[in-house]
Formats: C-alpha cells, structure tokens, sequence
C-alpha cells in the first residue's frame, strides 16, 4: 500500500455542503425506563469515513451502536442508512455487521469455520465460502492458522479472526464497539494501525466505540465526543485537540491548563482575559466576547514555555513561579509550575538532546510564557 497519508489528507466529506451523509442519525432518543441512555442525538457519518464515539463509560455509546446496528429500537427520531430509513429493518437484512469482542468466537470452532458460520447460514455455496474464508484469512494474515481453534490462538490472533468473522459477509459498515479492549498496550497499537490499513484497503465504513482516547485520536477521521447520552463535539482529532469547544472537551482530551478569568477586550479575533493582578492572556484566533464576561483559557502543557530569563512583556501571556516539580518521561520533560498566584500549571518539553548544559532544578524562580495563538478561549 502506498500514500495513504496524502489520500487521506484530502479526504473530508464532511467540509462539503453537497456530500450526502451515508448514515444520518437524526434527533435519536432511547431511553429505558425513565432513564435516557441517548439524548435527541444527531451525526452524520460519510462513506469510507473511520468514526469514532469517544466518551466516558455510561455515556451511551454502545446504545448508539446498537441502534445502528438494529438489536435496539430508538425511541424517537431515525436512523437513515445511504438513503433508506432503517425503523423495521431486522440486525441481519441491515448492510451493518458488528465486530463483537474475540471471546464472541465458538471455542468448539476451527478459525475457518468460525469465519465461515455466517456464510453458512446465509446458505452461500461450498466453493463460494472456500474462497471468501481464504480471502479473509489472507486479510489477517492468518493463513496458517485456519485449522486451529480459538484456545490455540494469542489474543490479538483471536481478535484478528473475529474482526475476519465479522467481514466475511461484506458489509457496508462495520460497527466496533470497544474491539481492543482486550489487547495488552503495545498489540493494541498495532492492531489499531491493522485496522486502519484493513478499513482503507476495503473501503468500508467503520464506526468504532471506545473510550479510550489515544485510539481515537489514532484511528478516526472524526471523533464525535459524547457525554450523557449526547454529542458534545464532531471534529477531527487535531481539531479536538487543538480547538476544543467546550471546557468538558478540553478536559476530556489530553491534558490542558485552564485559566478563568474576565473578558476585558474583544476586538475583531482578538480577546484579552483578565486572569488576576499578575497575568492577563491575549489571544488571538478567538470569537467576539462581550466585555465583563466571564470566559476560560485552556491552553496544553507542549504549548507552554518555561524560561528563566524574564519575558519583555512580564504578566501579558507570561506569569512567573516557581518550579514545583520535574519529571523526566524520557522522550519529554514535563514541569509542574507553581504561579504566584497558587495555581499550578503543567508545561511539557521535548528532550530533542541528550544532555542539557545547566538544566532546571527545583524551587527555581521560571516564568511561564506562550504565544497568543496558542490555546483556544473558552465561553462555558
Ligand atoms: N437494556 C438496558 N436497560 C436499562 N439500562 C440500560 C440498558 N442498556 C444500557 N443501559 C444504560 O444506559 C446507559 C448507557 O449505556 P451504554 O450505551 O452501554 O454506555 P457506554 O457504552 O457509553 O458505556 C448506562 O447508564 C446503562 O446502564
Ligand atoms: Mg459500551
């Protein structure tokens, strides 16, 4: 395979006012009980797109997926799959298949026979499931292991034969709900990197569950971010991160500072926070905000700058402190700073050399500066 990089780059259905969503879910509601596990819901999801739900457990995504997937019903609203409104369509005549965790495998089942049993029951011909098995064994890579049964198997080996499972009777879409869960660290990595290879190759749709963030941010084209039973923001993954809409999204992803304050400018893009008598934030890249609002400034630990020698503009986007805590990660340097007026601010650093002449020690007196491009002005 090559260039994904760049097919991918320029693939964002979602920026353009004529493409058609393939699944359109619109204003869905499912409550048990009296309990509303989703919340007048809507998204659009595009054709070939890596989506991701990303929330908190609880949250509702796997009742989403289920709706999608037609083993529950929604309430109210309706799911509409390249055109056709899916109330009434029964799980197994929807162009959906879900991906169910590797312990979903029959143990009794050789890996071949476990890919073929829905091709099988679908009543395809002998010679036709042959071909499609060794298809989607080859898929995984897993040629050689088509006589062997699930115990026989490593976790991400069965994972591979579920996910082959699961595509065997092609479908048009393929639901994930939480499908790495069960992978240790570093098998998770490449299987997500497994999967995205597969998703393109195949030019499927994949809509995955997980609450983990990293995955997400790897994997998706777009990340919806969920809590309670609603959509808090559909982005990108850099547009997550580097433009969060709300403080429950900044918080959410990787870690941020958040400073509050008043606004006490806007002008055009640009907004000036009053945080306290020794920093005021200037920010530019910022919606209009009226004057004496309260507002938020979230800006990442990467996007801060600790210095010793003092900034030219002491207390406009530069605070002074001192050095709480250094942790060494490794690839990276990360500081705790605690700023005159208390708060204690997170800022990381590169460790692009091997050795620093005249490093950082603990209790120094730092300031903290940052460009006003970089963190995003928060209006909750
Ligand atoms: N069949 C059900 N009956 C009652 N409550 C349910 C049912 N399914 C899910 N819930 C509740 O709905 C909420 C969302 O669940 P779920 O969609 O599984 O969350 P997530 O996948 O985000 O962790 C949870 O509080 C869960 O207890
Ligand atoms: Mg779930």
């Amino acid at each position: 395979m090559k260039s994904l990089g760049n097919i991918r780059r320029s693939f964002a259905p979602w920026t353009d006012p004529a493409a058609k969503p393939f699944i359109a879910v619109k204003n869905v509601t499912k409550r048990f009980g009296d309990f509303t596990a989703v919340d007048d819901l809507s998204l659009n999801i595009y054709h070939r797109e890596f989506f991701a739900l990303l929330g908190a457990s609880g949250c509702g995504k796997s009742t989403l997926l289920r709706m999608l997937a037609g083993f529950e019903q929604p309430t109210a609203g309706e799911i509409v799959l390249d055109g056709t409104d899916l109330a009434g369509t029964p799980p197994y005549k929807r162009p959906v298949n879900m991906m169910f965790q590797s312990y979903a495998l029959f143990p009794h089942m050789t890996v071949e026979k476990n890919i073929a049993f829905g091709l099988r029951q679908d009543g395809m011909s002998k010679d036709e499931i042959g071909e499609r098995v060794l298809q989607m064994l080859k898929m995984v890579k897993l040629e050689k292991f088509a006589a062997r049964k699930p115990n026989q198997l490593s976790g991400g080996q069965r994972q591979r034969v579920a996910l082959a499972r699961s595509l065997a009777k092609r479908p048009k879409v393929l639901l994930l709900d939480e499908p790495l869960g069960a992978l240790d660290k570093k098998l998770r990595e490449e299987t997500q990197f497994e999967l995205m290879d597969l998703q393109q190759n195949l030019g499927l749709t994949f809509v995955v569950v997980t609450h983990d963030q990293e995955e997400a941010m790897t994997m998706a084209d777009r990340i919806a971010v969920m809590s309670h039973g609603k959509v808090v923001q559909v982005a990108t993954p850099a547009e997550i991160y580097e433009a969060p809409n709300s403080r429950f999204v900044a918080d959410f992803i990787g870690d941020v500072n958040i400073f509050d304050g008043k606004v006490t400018a806007s002008l055009g893009d640009k907004v000036e926070i009053s945080v306290d008598e020794s920093l005021t934030i200037r920010v530019t890249g910022a919606e209009p905000l009226p004057v004496g609002s309260a507002a938020g400034f979230a800006i990442r630990p990467e996007k801060l700058k600790v210095t010793r020698t003092p900034p030219a503009n002491p207390g406009i986007n530069a605070a002074s402190g001192e050095l709480w805590d250094i942790a060494y990660l490794g690839d990276m340097t990360v500081f705790h700073v605690k700023l005159k007026s208390g708060k204690v601010v997170k800022a990381s650093s590169l460790n692009a050399q091997r050795s620093v002449e005249d490093p950082f020690v603990y209790d120094q007196e730092v300031w903290v500066t940052f460009a006003e491009d970089a963190g995003v002005v928060l209006k909750d």
